[in-house]
């Protein structure tokens, strides 16, 4: 295995049972909300091909098949647009189907991300590959997973992207000791899953993005549950660390985290505020926030 052949998979683990969204959550996986225009999963999908990656394999709990059929052909919504002559919409709606080659495989019970990982083994196979998590939406030229290839294209081992993150939450997140080794980029020392305030080795968490070598399989298959009972890809890569080197990148760009209620919100007026055609109505709509009453 060589660890710098071109990385073509992308995993996404999308097997939550979005507990932090519910009731919206209930009947829809999360990772199927909307954002302005397109659900969660779409942005991801999207920075991965704009990353080069065009192989996805979704990991989804084994009742989910509507987050795969949003990137399926649609024959009948595309004859319907045709006859109705929406060309644009069409268009849109075809691009889904030829944006990647997405498969799913099925996560039998939420054991973790760990555990989603390694049940995407076979589907990865040999060869480096992509993580994405999808709450994790990233805005950034060149893409997260771009700036991830560019550093692993000089590394022996996995690629991991930091953030640093205000110190009273680092318990929501991997957190790494790292020395600098060049611009934005780190060697990883250790790594702690979810570290209680005080026990954390710096502020620099993990967010969402990975990209790692297949001997991280075998190390999952042998990593215990950890933090919040779960199999946790921190832990695995901790493992890791004793035989392989480990760097990490820190973003160059903006994440929004969809996964909360407050995120989603940030994230739907970030995205917005780029639209020309919704920008007015956002700067309408926060500015009557802003007016007093009038009348009486
Ligand atoms: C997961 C990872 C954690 C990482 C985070 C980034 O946690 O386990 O290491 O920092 O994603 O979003 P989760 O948010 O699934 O609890």
């Amino acid at each position: 295995m060589s660890t710098n052949a071109t990385v073509r998979t992308v995993l996404v683990p999308a097997a939550g049972l979005g507990t932090r969204m519910l009731p919206a959550t209930k009947a829809i996986p999360k990772e199927l909300l909307t954002l302005v225009d397109r659900p969660i999963i779409q942005y991801g999908v999207e920075e991965a091909v704009q990353a080069g990656i065009r192989r996805v394999v979704l990991v989804t709990n084994p009742g989910n098949t509507l987050t795969a059929s949003h990137f399926s052909p649609a024959p009948e919504l595309e004859a319907e647009l045709l006859a109705r002559g929406k060309p644009e919409l069409l268009a849109a709606v075809r691009a889904l189907t030829g944006l990647a080659a997405v498969t799913t495989v099925h996560q039998p019970e939420p054991l973790g991300l760990g555990h989603a990982v390694l049940c995407g083994r076979d589907a990865v196979g040999d060869a480096p590959f992509a993580v994405l998590l999808p709450d994790d939406i990233i805005d950034a030229e060149p893409p997260a997973l771009r700036q991830m290839l560019d550093v692993f294209a000089g590394c022996d081992g996995p690629v991991l992207l930091v953030e640093r993150v205000p110190r009273d939450a680092v318990d929501r997140y991997g957190i790494i000791a790292a020395e600098p080794v060049g611009d934005g980029v780190f060697r990883v020392t250790d790594l702690v899953e979810k570290p209680a305030v005080a026990d954390a080795p710096s502020d620099l968490a993990i967010i969402g993005r990975y990209v790692l070598t297949p001997d991280i399989f075998d190390t999952l298959e042998s990593t215990e549950r950890g933090a919040g009972g779960e199999i946790q890809l921190t832990d695995g890569l901790r493992q890791l660390l004793r035989i392989r080197p480990i760097h990490a990148c820190a973003l160059n760009g903006t994440r929004l985290d969809a996964g909360n209620r407050g995120g989603f919100l940030k994230a739907t007026v970030h995205f917005a505020a780029k639209q020309p055609a919704l920008a007015a109505d956002l700067r309408d709509a926060l500015d009557s926030l802003t007016q007093p009453a009038t009348g009486g």
